[in-house]
């Protein structure tokens, strides 16, 4: 049973509430605009930004506030600043409380806040027959952190991985692989470290020359493409083989990097099939989509072209054939009107923007999405190499998502090493995984998500600065220094004066369940890793400041009970990050 701790700052906004609503009942429900401090625990400014509605002067609605406040056992003094700042510290009895209160409760005190919402997250999404490539890792590993943050705050996560699994392309594909039964692509006929994905991406390039040099073979391809579209039985068992190989290939990366996504998740472009007939006749009668030169196509309301006209989002082609728009169409009608969301995701990078505004505008318009669901692009920047360039190989080609890891994973043993040479080999081993992995994910993670990050392994493995590796050790350090003093099951005397150090880790502790809300309301998991980052730093400083193993009763419970929290919640965090925890390093 979870405890459910409001946070010191949400307790302390509904004081200042209640003493605005005493104070000037008609401003009863304004923002109290409470945050943390530097000159005391919390600061309000609430009497700047309500003095003029008040018809008063900021000083003057400070004091009247500060009396209104200073009734509560919460607080311990209010003092007035500048032109009308309160400076609010509580007593360190309360701030004890509360840490006792998160220490005892399985969840860390933090709300199941997202309760009663069904989250549909659409991430990773790669290509069948098509080697993932650096960005479908950042949408599998954003969307699989917001998975995990949106999950444990409450909501109902449906994950979607939208393979494209569908279209004109697998003709020429299937053609070539029947006329060239020679050709290993299974794998099981493969190497080990060749992916039947890799193999298949190398064939389509061939299919492709061989489907421009040679105009019967694009014959057969094209007829091909006819038989796959009406179902023939020997095409489909092909075409079935493919993304059944190719989805082999990326669980095998998903299970590397440790994310959720399982097949059950799968829904790829060609699930939605049958669908597509019933979406196009219904965006017909509702007079949305039009003709266009024997296409059907929305004209949008918002997006103008370079002439002014408006953009349009591609419903049937002129052949006849549905493709990536109608897909998505689909997708939001279905995810809300049969999964019942109420929030829609979709990872992808930065340039589907305007598919995704296009295809919620039409959605909107055909009364499918309406305000009680939210519908959101989570869209993310471009990876780029150390020379600022988009991430390449340097003959040019697309990065092996297996090679990368393993890159990382090389340089994690080093360094891993290099700290601790005593690590038995089969430990380090392990380790090197962890932080390997953890630090390709944290780097990912931890740069501002629409922004374009440089993609630098020695930076990333790094046991300084903002990286996986430095919290990684962190948490495995103060584990080690719970090990030394027995892992004791400590409990709390509130009655000691606080140090500011460990005043300032107390309040970073508590902070948790807010920087995770930040992480569900922005959908940005970087705030999660700048939160743990200051969560170390202020354990440094405290373990710098303040004896722990050596401090007499009850002091050193209370430092152990600091000490317990602070893992827990890295633990935790780093959980929520999909990345892992090793116990030493
Ligand atoms: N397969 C697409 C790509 O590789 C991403 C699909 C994203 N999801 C969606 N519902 N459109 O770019």
């Amino acid at each position: 049973m979870s405890n459910q701790v409001l946070p010191l700052l949400g307790r302390i906004a509904d004081t200042v509430s209640r003493a605005i609503a005493e104070v000037r009942p008609e401003l009863a429900g304004s923002d109290p605009v409470v945050r943390r401090s530097d000159h005391a625990d919390f600061q309000s400014n609430a009497a700047l930004a309500l003095a003029k509605s008040a018809r008063t002067k900021p000083p003057e609605l400070a004091e009247a506030l500060t009396t209104a406040l200073d009734v509560d056992g919460l607080i311990a003094r209010v003092e007035r600043s500048g032109p009308g700042f309160l400076n609010i510290t509580l007593p360190d009895r309360v701030i004890w409380n509360q840490l006792s209160a998160r220490l005892t409760d399985p969840r860390l005190g933090v709300s199941a806040r997202d309760e009663g919402q069904r989250v549909v997250i659409d991430y990773s999404a790669p290509n069948v027959a098509k080697e993932m490539h650096v960005g479908h890792l950042r949408t599998t590993i954003i969307g699989d952190s917001l998975a995990r943050v949106l999950g444990f705050l409450g909501a109902d996560v449906i994950r979607r991985n939208h393979l494209g699994d569908w279209g004109t392309q697998f003709g020429m594909l299937i053609q070539y692989l029947d006329e060239h039964p020679e050709v290993a692509w299974h794998h099981d006929e493969l190497d080990p470290g060749t992916s039947a994905v890799s193999a298949l991406d190398e064939l389509y390039r061939t299919a492709r020359a061989a489907f421009e040099a040679d105009p019967e073979f694009a014959d057969r391809s094209r007829q091909r493409v006819v038989a796959l579209q009406s179902g023939d039985p020997s095409t489909i068992a092909r075409w079935k083989d493919i993304v059944a190989e190719s989805e082999k290939s990326f669980h095998d990366i998903y299970d590397r990097l440790g994310v959720l996504l399982t097949s059950d998740d799968s829904a790829g472009e060609s699930t939605y099939n049958d669908l597509l007939d019933d979406v196009v006749t219904e965006l017909t009668d509702r007079g949305l989509a039009v003709d266009s030169d024997g296409a059907l196509v929305v004209l949008s309301e918002e997006v103008t072209g370079p002439d002014d006209t408006p953009v349009p989002l591609m419903v049937r082609k002129r052949d006849g054939g549905y493709g990536y728009d109608t897909t998505d169409l689909a997708t939001i009608r279905h995810r809300i009107r049969d999964l019942a969301a109420t929030r829609l995701l979709y990872v992808t990078d930065a340039r589907q923007s305007l598919h995704f505004q296009m295809i919620f505008e039409a959605a909107r318009r055909a009364g499918w999405l309406t305000d009680d669901v939210e519908a959101a692009h989570v869209p993310y920047g471009t990876v780029l190499g150390t020379d600022g360039r988009p991430f390449k190989t340097r003959s040019g080609g697309t990065v092996r998502l297996m090679d990368l890891l393993d890159d990382a994973v090389a340089r994690a043993h080093t360094v891993v090493a290099d700290k601790n040479s005593e690590l038995p080999a089969a430990e380090l081993d392990r380790i090197a995984e962890q932080a390997g992995i953890g630090a390709v994910k944290y780097a990912d993670l931890s740069s501002s998500r629409v922004k374009d990050y440089v993609f630098d392994i020695d930076r990333m493995v790094s046991f300084t600065g903002n990286t996986g590796v430095y919290l990684q050790y962190a948490h495995a350090r103060i584990r080690s220094i719970l090990r030394k003093a027995g892992d004791p099951d400590v409990s709390i005397d509130p009655g000691t004066e606080l140090q500011p150090a460990e005043r300032a880790l107390a309040l970073e502790l508590d902070a948790y369940g807010t920087a995770l809300t930040e992480v569900s309301d922005n959908l940005e998991p970087h705030k999660l890793c700048g939160y743990l980052y200051d969560l170390a730093r202020d354990f440094t400083s405290f373990y710098e400041a303040c004896p722990v193993i050596n401090a007499e009763e009850p002091l050193r419970d209370n430092r152990l009970a600091l000490c317990r929290l602070t893992a827990r919640t890295l633990r935790h965090g780093l959980d929520l990050l999909g990345i892992s925890a090793p116990e030493s390093m």
